[in-house]
């Protein structure tokens, strides 16, 4: 038989592993885990990590004062995971934005402790009659959490139908700034782009991208490795998997149109997101494909 929440949390906790429930008022099932080496906020709606703070360092994520925290709304911040869907549906506009996962109650399997006092915390997803009314597909979409000094996620897509299964997702990471001001972002120079907002296909010219305006653009890459400077220090990230790299930052107009999102919220936030967009991914029956993205402070 299965074992419950409570008894999943019972049997892992350890001199290293300590984890308290934080459920909200709205039914929320919400995890703090505190290891040695860092702490975790994690939601089981969205299987979605809303903090993560290695010891002794501020927050490597970013989460709107605004956020909502209920059942079937996606949480602003942290790092919401689009699937099996990035942006708009290919084909049916009118279905949600960044599919249905991120509003999607996960289970949770196992949380472990690992050599060296680092954590591991396993969820899935699976598909059910509410879920093949809009992606007639029988999947099951594991997420891995690997607590340490740095924080590894990983999206494990199987294909358990008897078609191929198209699939496009984001790791869509709210990273925590000082000031977006003073921010540079390495690791995509010569890196050729789509520019959402101009639609518009362009090559990365400069070594160093910097921020003045709204940026939403899909960087072509693959196993990208990137460094967010915003002078206070040094956030790395290791993706692997992808074949893009989507950096997000609303800038003034879009953050006083988003309800969630404070107006000023924009200066202290840049997403950066392991994905793979477009229409290249098919997963052939019985097939797995791996996203991963790794994110730590440089010491
Ligand atoms: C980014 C997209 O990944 O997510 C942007 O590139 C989008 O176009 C942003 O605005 C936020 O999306 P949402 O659905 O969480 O508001």
């Amino acid at each position: 038989m299965d074992m419950t929440l409570d008894q999943i949390i019972t049997q892992a906790r350890s001199e290293s592993l300590k984890i308290h429930r934080l459920d909200n008022h709205s039914g929320l099932q919400v995890l703090k885990l505190e290891t040695p080496k860092a702490s975790l906020v994690l939601h089981l709606q969205g299987a979605h990590v809303s903090s993560f703070i290695p010891r002794g360092a501020d927050d490597i994520l970013w989460l709107s004062s605004l956020a909502e925290f209920a059942p079937g709304k996606a949480i602003r911040g942290g790092i919401p995971l689009c699937w099996p869907w990035f942006g708009k549906h290919p084909k049916q506009a009118e279905l949600a934005q960044h599919g249905f996962a991120r509003n999607s109650l996960f289970k949770l399997i196992d949380i472990r402790t690992i050599e060296q006092d680092n954590a591991l915390v396993t969820l899935e997803l699976t598909d059910t009659a509410q879920t093949r009314t809009i992606f007639p597909f029988a999947f099951k979409l594991t997420v891995e959490l690997l607590i340490s000094t740095s924080l590894t996620i990983k999206l494990i897509t199987t294909n358990l139908s008897r078609l191929p299964l198209p699939l496009s997702q984001a790791i869509h990471t709210y990273f925590n700034l000082q000031d977006i001001y003073n921010t540079q972002l390495t690791g995509l120079e010569a890196a050729p782009f789509y520019d959402q907002l101009s639609g518009k296909d362009d090559n990365e010219t400069s070594s160093v991208i910097t921020f003045k305006k709204e940026t939403d653009r899909i960087y072509r890459t693959c196993n990208a490795q990137l460094i967010i400077d915003d002078s206070a220090r040094q956030i790395t990230i290791q993706q692997s998997g992808d074949d893009s790299t989507v950096v997000w930052n609303p800038w003034v107009e879009k953050s006083l149109r988003m309800s969630d999102f404070p107006d000023d919220g924009y200066v202290e936030m840049l997403c950066v997101e392991a994905a793979n967009t477009g229409d290249k991914l098919l997963l052939q029956p019985g097939d797995c494909y791996e996203l991963s993205q790794t994110i730590g402070l440089e010491e």
